[in-house]
């Protein structure tokens, strides 16, 4: 079995096996929106592989990061759009 890593998402703490990435685990997490578009819109990681640009968060402060590109790693801190 993979290795569990736990982190946070939105004050939330999770649990997901080792190689998850960090869009999956909002998925898991039953969060799904990622960020507001500027007109105040939800939205959702749509392409899963780099290119729509809908999937992005912040990860331990950092901005703009793309969920389906990051790796969960233990004790990151991701932020989503969500509750804004
Ligand atoms: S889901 Fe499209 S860039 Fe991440």
């Amino acid at each position: 079995m993979a290795e569990a890593i736990k982190l946070s998402i939105d004050g939330r703490s999770i649990s997901v096996a080792a190689g998850t990435t960090v869009a999956a685990a909002i998925a898991i997490a039953a969060a799904a929106v990622t960020r507001r578009s500027v007109s105040g819109q939800l939205r959702a990681p749509l392409c899963g592989m780099g290119v729509c640009q809908e999937c992005r968060v912040t990860i331990n402060g950092r901005a703009h990061v793309l969920s389906c590109q990051a790796l969960c790693q233990p004790g990151m801190d991701v932020i989503t759009g969500a509750a804004a």
